[in-house]
């Protein structure tokens, strides 16, 4: 199947005692959302990292569109990651924040132009070209992190808990408004979160992970009607 990702027996340790990663198996096909879910430390980031190529795999494979990742530098998986702190330029605008990835590429400039404008758009943000970005609200700034996210066109959209630097009150709006941008995209998604809530609400598909495990995947109704084991059934009550 095109743009399937697919994690075969992926191992990751951070040294001798460190074992982050234990035995991950996952194959998303293209279009899925998946949330993935587990406590703190349970290896999420650590999970999207190795899918970005930011972080080497120990053992086991990894393939994107039935082509192994190993020897494909991180800039050339056309994967795009959202951080948690959005990690935005300081020094440039919305524009140029935005803008960033195309430029990457090479794009020309009225390609560039339409593309931003387009994605300032789909976020909301229209008008907001000359901004600076240290001036926005942290909705607004989430919103340019997605905007930019997005902008080049990845295969495979990542973001690790894109709503945990903002304040309660904001989060549950922008929950709606992510999940919205994201359901109108035919594009393969994993929302990293520690938050039940947020984790049923973006994926139709939640993973669960402790320790470095998957523990189950499956629906909502699943997982509550059926959770496969006890520490899955507590964690989720
Ligand atoms: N570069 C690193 N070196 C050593 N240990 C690390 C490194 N990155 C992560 N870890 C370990 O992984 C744990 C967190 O894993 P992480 O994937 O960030 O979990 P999560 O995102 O679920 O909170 C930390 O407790 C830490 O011990
Ligand atoms: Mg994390």
């Amino acid at each position: 199947m095109t743009d399937e990702l697919i994690l075969q027996e992926v191992n990751k340790s951070y040294g001798p005692d460190i074992l982050m990663l234990r035995d991950v198996n996952l194959t998303l096909a293209k279009g899925t959302h998946l949330s993935v879910l587990g406590p703190s430390g349970s290896g999420k980031t650590t999970l999207l990292r190795i899918i970005a190529g930011l972080e080497s795999i120990d053992s086991g494979n990894i393939l994107f569109n039935g082509k192994s990742l190993q020897d494909i530098p991180p800039y050339k998986r056309s994967f795009g990651y959202m951080f948690q702190d959005f990690a935005l330029f300081p020094h440039m605008n919305v524009f140029q924040n935005v803008a960033f990835g195309l430029k990457m590429k090479n794009k020309d400039k009225g390609e560039i132009k339409t593309r931003v404008g387009k994605m300032l758009e789909l976020t909301g943000l229209s008008g907001y070209e000359n901004r600076n970005v240290n001036e926005l609200s942290g909705g607004e700034r989430q919103r340019v992190a997605l905007a930019r996210t997005l902008a080049p066109s990845p295969r495979l959209l990542m973001l690790d808990e894109p709503l945990s630097s903002l304040d309660r009150v904001l989060r549950q709006n922008l929950l709606g408004e992510l999940t919205d941008i994201i359901a109108t995209l035919n594009i393969t998604t994993i929302f990293v979160t520690h938050d039940h809530e947020e984790a049923f609400a973006a994926g139709s598909t939640v993973l669960i992970m402790k320790e470095g495990r998957i523990e189950q995947k499956g629906s909502r109704e699943d997982l509550i009607q059926r959770p496969a084991n006890e520490w899955v059934r507590h964690f989720l009550s």
